[in-house]
């Protein structure tokens, strides 16, 4: 559905109109258009505290996008080993001089501050973003790196990591509204191998729509190496619920990234599922998931084509009445779709060891599972329900080379959405810092990222796409 208070709101006369009454003017987010090796284009200036340890990772990944130019400020205690880590990789750091007013503007800040030891150390963040926080390019990316506070010894530095919560997420309401992202990437000592596939997503218009988010990168098998712009090729990929809306652009976009989709619905939607189907060049199966033999059913057609590697739990449904009114049919329908037919599914495929090595699983969970909302506790209790599994399946898949990871999607522009009153759209597509509703898309690339095999070190993460709603811890 189009948004045309964000059309008003970017035309010239619009624009003066909405900044003089104080609403919110939504700039039009950068989105991946087509298949492209340089994820990141412009001036990317990275940052480093003293002691820390990522810059060869980052700008490994940074010289594998020839459009990205590598800028150090050049009053950096540090210029000097950003220059060399550079050249290492076959490319010249610029030193930028980040003071006063010029009109250099950037399309990404990285800065690594795992080597921040102290609280005190924590000023570092402000030498390094303040003098360039308001020099960035619209649809601006800002990453953090620390480590995860439980492997830090010392107290001082446990605070300090934890502190880079808060500055990212204060930082993503200040910059949202020019549609500039921030998150902050938790890297395991020894899980540096691991950090690739989360910078580049994170740096690039894949992540347009999300925001103030944690991800957490962990020791694991080594990354596979890949193409990067078919990170799927020859991988088979079951999405349910692929017949329209969210599911149907999951689909597109992992048949984009080079896998066979195979994709799911209910037996009623067969038409519209063979059509989505036939198009991606994948195949079919007419299935309800919470039908008793529906895990054989997808067990069987997944084992005959050589078994899957990604299993993306996408269907789902919403029953809304408060809890007094709710019919105990409608609380048991949500949660036996949302949630318990995943954990069967599941469960089916892994006794039969239907999902190859190095699998993925994905759910989708919601911002109402970790916000909750008026009329929801059973959808609200599946997502959280859904949220809770993946935490505690991750340890026990991680053994198995497995990951599993959801996303919790805001306020997506779907059928579903569409049918919200007027007034209540509006207000749901406003509350958050980018100030507009996301698409379908932007919660496939952030399941996309999950799924690429590259992504072995991200597990048990749960990445809302929902452009830092306000609501929600
Ligand atoms: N649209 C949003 O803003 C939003 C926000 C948060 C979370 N989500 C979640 O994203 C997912 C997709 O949502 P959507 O907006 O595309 O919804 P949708 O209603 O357009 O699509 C859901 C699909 O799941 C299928 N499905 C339902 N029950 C099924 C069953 N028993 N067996 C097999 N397939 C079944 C439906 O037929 C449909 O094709 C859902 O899990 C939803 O809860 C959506």
């Amino acid at each position: 559905m189009s948004d045309r208070y964000q059309k008003i709101a970017t035309s010239p006369f619009g624009k003066s109109l909405f900044s003089a009454l104080g609403l919110p003017t939504p700039v039009k987010l950068d989105r991946q258009k087509q298949v492209d090796k340089d994820f990141i284009k412009g001036k990317v200036l990275f940052g480093m505290a003293s002691g820390s340890k990522l810059s060869d990772v980052v700008m490994q990944t940074l010289a594998a996008s020839e459009a990205a130019q590598i800028c150090c400020q050049a009053s950096a205690v540090t210029a000097s080993d950003i220059c060399r880590a550079a050249e290492q990789h076959g490319r010249k750091a610029v030193q930028i001089s980040t003071g006063g007013e010029d009109a250099t503007r950037f399309k990404g800040l990285v800065f690594d501050a795992t080597g921040i030891d102290s609280t005190t150390s924590l000023r570092e963040l402000h030498t390094f973003f303040s003098p360039v926080v308001r020099k960035m390019e619209n649809s601006g990316r800002i990453i953090v790196l620390g480590r995860p506070m439980d492997e830090c010894s010392d107290v001082s530095k446990a605070s300090a990591m934890r502190a880079l919560e808060g500055f990212t997420r204060s930082l993503a309401k200040e910059v949202g509204k020019k549609g500039t992202t921030v998150q902050l990437i938790y890297v395991c000592s020894g899980a540096e191998a691991h950090l690739e596939s989360a910078l580049r997503f994170c740096l690039s218009p894949k992540s347009a729509y999300v925001s103030a988010q944690v991800i957490r990168v962990t020791t694991a098998a080594n990354p596979e190496s890949l193409d990067w712009t078919r990170p799927l090729d020859s991988k088979v990929v079951l999405v349910t619920g692929a017949s329209r809306g969210i599911g149907e652009s999951i689909a597109e976009v992992m048949a984009r990234d080079g896998a066979k989709v195979v994709c799911l619905d209910i037996p009623q939607a067969k038409a519209q599922l063979d059509k989505v189907a036939t198009r991606l060049n994948g195949s079919s199966i007419a299935v309800d998931i919470t039908a008793p033999d529906a895990p054989k059913v997808i067990a069987d057609a997944l084992e005959e084509i050589g078994g899957v590697d990604v299993v993306v739990h996408n269907a789902g449904v919403t029953r809304d009445k408060t809890l007094a009114k709710m019919k105990p049919e409608w609380w048991d329908m949500v949660i036996d779709i949302n949630l318990a037919s995943e954990e069967r599914i599941n469960e089916e495929l892994l006794s039969r060891n239907v999902i190859n090595n190095n699998g993925r699983i994905v759910c989708v969970s919601s911002m109402s599972g970790i916000a909750g909302n008026f009329g929801q506790t059973n959808y609200s209790a599946s997502k959280a329900g859904v949220i809770g599994y993946v935490q505690a399946m991750a340890p026990i898949l991680a053994e198995k080379n497995i990951t599993i990871n959801a996303v919790a999607p805001g306020f997506i522009e779907t059928q579903m959405t569409a049918a919200i009153p007027m007034m209540t759209r509006e207000v749901g597509r406003r509350m958050n810092s980018l100030s507009q509703g996301g698409l379908p898309k932007d919660v496939a690339e952030t399941i996309a990222f999950f799924a690429s095999p590259a992504s072995t070190g991200v597990n048990g993460n749960i990445v809302r796409v929902c452009g830092q709603s306000l609501l929600g811890a």
